[in-house]
């Protein structure tokens, strides 16, 4: 399976913190945001990673990144020219799919929880169809919101994006697993009302071929916002609170490509001593001294 970040967008609502810089490229506590997606899809196995962005901010994010053998990945990098809508990645990225499944991620959407990896392992695995991520909110308004079936609340029947009057607080999040027909299906997808290419079509249409499945997240489970400033330093609390009580990483990548097997000891020792000097660079080094 192929994975692909969405870290395009304009970042308005968050100005001026974004006029000269992507959203995604900002801290969340100790590290940029974009590292917490991409654990998520190295947590899923998947190491083919087609990193989307803005004519401005794409050779930020290859700076960042590079071309991913640091991490025992493979990263390519597209230039979305205008935030025409999240559907448009499988658009950009059909050269890219090829003819694999692919699993797409929000490049501001953080994901924490106990078994994240097993669930995400096991989606990156699906056979046919669609595999969504749902969670409760507060504010179901702001997102795409699932309608559930009465009698059977594993079941989707459609999906509502940013309604007015939402059907259920269930979320739709940013986090998507789809089998290869989602390239044809985008190619399909008419603008919507605000003029995007909206996720929220082609998953309504895998939810018409009674193709799509919605894995809920569960009480136990964080996804956190990072649509406001607010937010933003809310999942830095967050991240700073799970880290300082437990000693472990949230998204600290070179940890996940060691426990994958993606890069050895050696390689895990010289990106400690990139980070020298810094909490993150100590971490990498306690985790080359225990191994
Ligand atoms: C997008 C999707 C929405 C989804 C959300 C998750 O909204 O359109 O369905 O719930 O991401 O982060 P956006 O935040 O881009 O407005």
């Amino acid at each position: 399976m192929k994975g692909i970040i969405l870290a395009g967008g304009a970042g308005t609502r968050l100005y001026p913190a974004t006029i000269a810089c992507s959203k995604q490229m900002l801290p969340i506590y100790d590290k940029p945001m974009i590292y917490y997606p991409l654990s998520v899809l190295m947590l899923a196995g998947i190491r083919d990673i087609l990193i989307i962005s803005t004519p401005r901010d794409i050779k930020s994010f290859e700076n960042l990144l590079k071309d991913g053998h640091q991490l025992g990945l493979n990263l390519q990098y597209i230039i979305q020219e205008q935030p025409k809508g999240l559907a448009e990645a499988f658009i950009l990225g059909k050269e890219f799919i090829g003819k694999d499944k692919v699993c797409l991620i929000l490049g501001d959407n953080i994901f924490y929880g106990h078994d994240l990896t097993k669930m995400v392992r096991a989606s990156a695995s699906l056979k046919s169809g669609a595999e969504l991520y749902g969670f409760t909110v507060a504010n179901p308004k702001s997102f795409g919101v699932a309608v559930l079936d009465k009698n059977d609340p594993n079941k989707l029947i459609a999906i509502e994006e940013k309604p007015e009057n939402p059907k259920s607080n269930l979320a739709v999040t940013g986090l998507y697993f789809y089998d290869n027909d989602v390239v044809k299906i985008a190619e399909n997808v008419k603008p919507s009302a605000r003029g995007e290419l909206e996720i929220t079509s082609i998953n309504n249409e895998y939810i018409k071929r009674g193709k799509a499945k919605i894995n809920n997240l569960g009480r136990g489970f964080a996804w956190l916002d990072t649509g406001t400033h607010e937010n933003m330093l809310d999942a830095s609390i967050f991240v700073k609170m799970v880290q300082s009580r437990t000693g472990c990483y949230v998204a600290c990548l070179e940890e996940i490509a060691f426990n994958n097997g993606y890069i050895n000891k050696e390689q895990l020792l010289e990106a400690a001593n990139k980070h020298k000097n810094t909490e993150y660079g100590n971490y990498l080094r306690r985790l080359y001294e225990e191994n």
